[in-house]
């Protein structure tokens, strides 16, 4: 297993917000993490990140011990996190939200070749014309592939994603699925937090779905999809 996270627990001042949850990514592998609102999905990616720090538990990282150290550090050891609200600069052009992703990030681990500029134009040929543009002026849709770009320029091997499909049209949405199921393809792991389920099975194989501040279930999706009475149980049908 590439990430091993062991009963974690989190805590908002007295609100214990994660409650011993233990989750796994094998190298290479998708793997959702859904829930209705306010369970944890968002605490969870921060706590792996180190945004929010975890009182007790552990998160094993390719044998190495994550928790407790500062996000920073959990970039350097090879994660990328793309938060919610997408956080892009908007008064950074295309060009230097990339650049920001690089900043402070020595991941001499990196699984596969290192994200160049050029080949984040490759995967998002949308960004050629627009590199020069400043981030506010480009769609939705277009920061959010911006905030997935950003992370990669740090290259992750593994990538926690909360909620792309978050605000977006159909068609918009099927294109960041369809650039997640490209990015794994080269070698990229992703732990893919979603309320779209469709979007979620489409690109997991397993699943983890959250009930308030635990983990409820964890098989795979076509365990999931023949039990619709857990569906139900833990998401919006
Ligand atoms: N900064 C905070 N301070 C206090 N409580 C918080 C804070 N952030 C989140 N919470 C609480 O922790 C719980 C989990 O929140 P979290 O954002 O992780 O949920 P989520 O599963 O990501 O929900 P959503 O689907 O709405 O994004 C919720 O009850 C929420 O109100
Ligand atoms: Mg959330």
């Amino acid at each position: 297993m590439q990430l091993v996270v062991k009963d974690l627990n989190t805590f908002y001042g007295a609100i214990h917000a994660l409650q011993n949850i233990s989750l796994s990514i094998a190298e290479g592998e998708i793997v959702a993490l859904l829930g209705r609102n306010g369970m944890g999905k968002s605490t969870t990616l921060k706590s792996i990140m180190g945004i929010i720090k975890p009182r007790s538990g552990s998160i094993q990282f390719n044998g190495n011990e994550l928790a407790g150290l500062p996000p920073h550090k959990i970039a350097q050891a090879g994660i990328g996190y793309v938060p919610e609200d997408r956080q892009v600069f908007g008064n950074l052009t295309i060009e230097e939200n990339l650049m920001m992703g690089q900043m402070g990030i020595k991941n001499k681990n990196a699984a596969g070749p290192k994200w160049t500029l050029d080949r984040i134009y490759e995967h998002f040929p949308f960004m050629v014309k627009k590199h020069g543009l400043k981030a506010r002026f480009i769609s939705g849709g277009e920061q959010q592939m911006l905030s997935i770009a950003r992370a990669l320029m740090g290259n992750p091997s593994l990538l926690l994603i909360d909620e792309p499909s978050e605000g977006l049209s159909p068609i918009i949405v099927n294109e960041v699925r369809d650039i997640l199921a490209e990015i794994n393809k080269e070698g990229v792991s992703v732990l893919l937090v979603e309320h779209n389920y469709k979007v979620a099975v489409y690109l997991a194989k397993r699943i983890y779905l959250m009930g308030k501040a635990h983990i409820g279930y964890e098989n795979s999706v076509g365990h999931l999809e023949a039990h619709p009475e857990i569906r139900s149980q833990f998401l919006e049908v």
